[in-house]
């Protein structure tokens, strides 16, 4: 049997169909299906109600963008009210209005679009087969291409719809480029403002949100606790405590002594106590689940893991240095407290680069 014969196909080698062998096809190309008319293709009412559809959707967006900025600008800010449930009040509205004004504005464009895109642009299937590209022709007719989708929307036929539509999509990106606003509030930003946190000396380690102080007995060998500094209850406006939060919160877990690894520095831990911050130094989520076993921490994020016993070295996953060590001791009164801050600044690796 010959190379091209019966028994390439019986052996299910791929058969090319070219010009001369058509036949060779085991099903024949059905090719489009005829075009069915809409209503708006048919009948110029239908056609302008559809068009008052896809303006309206597009007003919807427009008044999302203004119902987000309501809730933005003329909506007190949680740490302008003195009164915490006037501050939380105040927070829940503004929540809601940004939330249903930004959802308003991306999905009037997004429903205007394929509105529009459904009753009044062509639905004519259309087959360009494939050729060598990038000729004088190709360029003629991609611009033909272009003039005729712009007939096709028939955006300049409909200047109601098209103005809406500019209108909607110049406004919709505004509430993404204001919140980067809320970054940072505070007179002083900068990025030298995250190198400090509230840990200073002496300042007690307290449950969260109790704020009750904790004694080394407290915590059993094999245990762990999330602590923050005592001295975030003195600052009275609440954006600030929560930013300060943020940047200060502290696992606090119990190790044998003898379970550390040569350590740099066994003066900062207490009797097998040994303090980080909770803040992943990948890009920052808080770091939650400690296996006792292995000592072990894992940031639920990207699966960083860092050791306890090797001052919490990064063992495993994306990280780029250790968690931060919290210097501890204990004070007159037996309690657990902050000999300094954070000798390096928490959260990601940004801190890194300079040394790079
Ligand atoms: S933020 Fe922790 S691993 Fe990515």
């Amino acid at each position: 049997m010959g190379e091209h014969g019966n028994g390439d196909r019986d052996s299910g080698a791929v058969i090319t169909a070219g010009e001369g062998d058509k036949g060779s096809y085991a099903i024949d190309n059905p090719g489009l299906p005829p075009h069915r008319p809409r209503l708006a293709d048919v009948d110029e009412k239908a056609a302008k109600r559809a068009e008052r559809q896809v303006t309206a959707l597009f007003l919807v967006s427009i008044i999302g963008t203004v119902v987000f900025f309501v809730g933005y600008f003329a909506v007190g800010r949680m740490d302008e009210f003195d009164d915490y449930f006037d501050g939380m009040t105040a927070l829940r509205l503004q929540n809601t209005l940004l939330g249903v004004g930004a959802a308003l504005a991306m999905l009037g464009i997004g429903l205007g679009v394929v509105h529009w895109a459904k009753t009044l642009m062509p639905d004519h299937e259309i087959v360009e087969d494939r050729k060598p590209l990038r000729t004088e022709q190709d360029r003629q007719e991609a611009e033909k291409i272009v003039t005729e989708v712009v007939e096709e929307t028939q955006i300049k036929r409909r200047p109601l719809m098209r103005n809406t539509l500019i209108a909607a999509a110049l406004l919709a990106p505004l509430p993404g480029i204001v919140m980067f606003r809320d970054l940072d509030r505070s007179e002083d930003f900068g990025v030298e403002r995250l190198r400090h946190s509230l840990w200073d000396e002496g300042v007690r380690l307290v449950r969260d949100p109790t704020g009750t102080p904790i004694r080394a007995a407290d915590l059993t060998v094999g245990s762990a606790m999330h602590v923050i500094p005592e001295n975030l209850r003195e600052i009275s406006s609440h954006g600030e405590r929560l930013s300060e939060k943020a940047k200060a919160v502290v696992l606090l877990m119990r190790l044998n002594p003898d379970e550390f690894e040569n350590p740099e520095h066994p003066e900062w831990t207490h009797e097998g106590i040994i303090a980080c911050s909770k803040v992943c130094t990948h890009v920052g989520c808080p770091v939650a689940l400690y296996e006792r076993h292995t000592h072990h921490l894992l940031c639920p994020c990207h699966q960083s893991t860092f050791d306890a016993s090797q001052e919490f070295k990064v063992v495993f996953g994306p990280a780029g240095r250790p968690l931060p060590q919290l210097p501890i001791t204990v004070d007159d009164e037996g309690f657990l407290v902050a000999q300094s801050d954070f000798q390096e600044p928490v959260g990601p690796t940004y801190w890194e680069r300079g040394n790079a």
